[in-house]
């Protein structure tokens, strides 16, 4: 459930109508609900309460922006971060920096410096050779680095397979079958403190199967850890459960995934990590724009030509992904059209033939379910700005991220003087 609703035919985020928005800030731009975001941080807590007392770190690439970080901040959560963009950010927001897991297999020599001054919670060693230059660099600062060694565990999540990272062929995690003897060897490394497992096998799951399969897996890593006499204290099981983007959709529910972690984890004896993003933000926002035109096509239906485009919103045409798309003070009429945006290459279509709200030049329209790797993989492609975000909080809201105009871009480069 979200807080985008119609009331007196307008569409509202909590009590604000989004035409108000549309006219103060301009369109496109990104609306978060905060009472959206802080539901669902309750119902996926709520969804673990079986547990001994799971750390819950947000994963930041979903939605870095602070004050939504500030918002899961205030809800007791930690963050997942994969750079030091991230991890900035997380600390910026009041994260703290014990409840941060570093995740990522290309962490730069500076990147696993900045996390260790930091003091953060838990480094997800991708790789052999990560682990050694952590323990290097954790010696020369004297220091002792909190580590969880992620495995690949070679399950397929059936998810896009841009977004499938547990099989052996992805680039994550250690070789399922040289955990134990990479584990161990990195626990006798000076400078590195092992303290467990993690696991991440994709993204947008709509079945908990494949996790099941990987978190079995791993359960039969902790025992054979233990048994030949190796520490294991957490366990992460990374992100991954899915959100319905249309009806037909109907991903497990939290709280059937976490009766599922409960029952496959009952007697491994460790505190649980888990690093939800899409699940947290992806239904608190939505991208508000704005109809340019409607171009006639033929005999086919229109092109509705809106302000947003691929670069404000990379999901559709990255992944061929659905977001509902609706009009802000539908009419009650319904119609077909090709959905667009401005953009120079075909690549640039939200939605073809798809049965929508009908609209004109200049009404609002909004592409649902855009919270989660919305505005955080945005690009200013084409010389577009890029979009501002707002967070609005029952009957106000506030711009938390301002919009770039691509003069602002500009103003960044220079022709040498060298360049007549
Ligand atoms: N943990 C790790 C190690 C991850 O790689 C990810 C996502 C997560 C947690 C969070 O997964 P979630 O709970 O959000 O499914 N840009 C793509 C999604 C990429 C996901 C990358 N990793 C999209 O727009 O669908």
């Amino acid at each position: 459930m979200d807080h985008f609703q119609l009331r007196d035919g307008v569409l509202h985020a909590e009590d604000v109508p989004l035409p108000h928005i549309a006219e103060e800030v301009g369109t496109p731009v990104y609306v978060y609900s905060r009472a959206t975001l802080v539901r669902h941080a309750h119902v996926f807590r709520d969804a673990l309460s079986g547990l001994d007392d799971p750390h819950i770190a947000f994963a930041v690439k979903s939605n870095p922006n602070l004050a939504v970080l500030r918002v899961l901040a205030n809800e007791g959560y930690g963050a997942d971060v994969v750079s030091g963009g991230e991890l900035a950010r997380a600390l910026a927001a009041g994260m703290k920096p014990e409840g941060v897991v570093f995740s990522g297999v290309g962490k730069t020599h500076a990147e696993l410096l900045q996390g260790l001054e930091a003091g953060i919670g838990q480094f997800n060693i991708e790789s052999e050779e990560e682990g050694y230059e952590l323990a290097a660099i954790a010696r020369r600062q004297g220091m002792t680095a909190r580590c969880a060694l992620r495995v690949n565990p070679d399950v397929d999540a059936e998810t896009h397979e841009k977004i499938s990272t547990g099989k052996r062929e992805n680039k994550f995690g250690v070789p399922y079958d040289r955990a134990i003897q990479l584990y161990a060897a990195m626990s006798a490394e000076e400078g590195l403190d092992m303290r467990g497992i993690a696991v991440h096998i994709g993204s947008q799951l709509q079945s908990l199967e494949p996790l099941e399969t990987a978190f079995l897996k791993v359960g039969a890593l902790v025992r054979d850890l233990r048994a030949q006499g190796c520490a294991v204290t957490h366990v992460d099981l990374g992100g991954g459960l899915g959100v319905s983007y249309r009806e037909e959709e109907t991903p497990p529910s939290p709280a059937e995934y976490g009766a599922m972690v409960a029952r496959v984890t009952k007697d491994w004896g460790v505190r649980l990590i888990f690093e939800p993003g899409r699940v947290i933000a992806a239904n608190a926002g939505v991208l508000l724009a704005r109809v340019i035109r409607s171009k006639r096509s033929g005999n086919g239906p229109p092109f509705l030509v809106v302000d947003a485009a691929m670069n404000d919103l990379a999901r559709p045409a990255m992944y061929g992904a659905w977001h509902d798309f609706a009009a802000v003070a539908p009419d009650g009429t319904r119609t077909t059209a090709h959905i667009v945006g401005p953009i120079c290459e075909t690549g640039d279509t939200f939605a073809m033939d798809r049965d929508c709200d009908t609209l004109a030049a200049g009404d609002l329209a909004v592409f649902r379910s855009a919270g989660a790797y919305g505005a955080t993989m945005a690009s200013s492609y084409n010389s577009r700005g890029f979009v501002p975000e707002v967070l609005v909080d029952g009957d106000r809201y506030a711009v938390v991220a301002d919009r770039i105009a691509p003069g602002a871009i500009m103003e960044s480069e220079r022709v040498p003087d060298w360049l007549t």
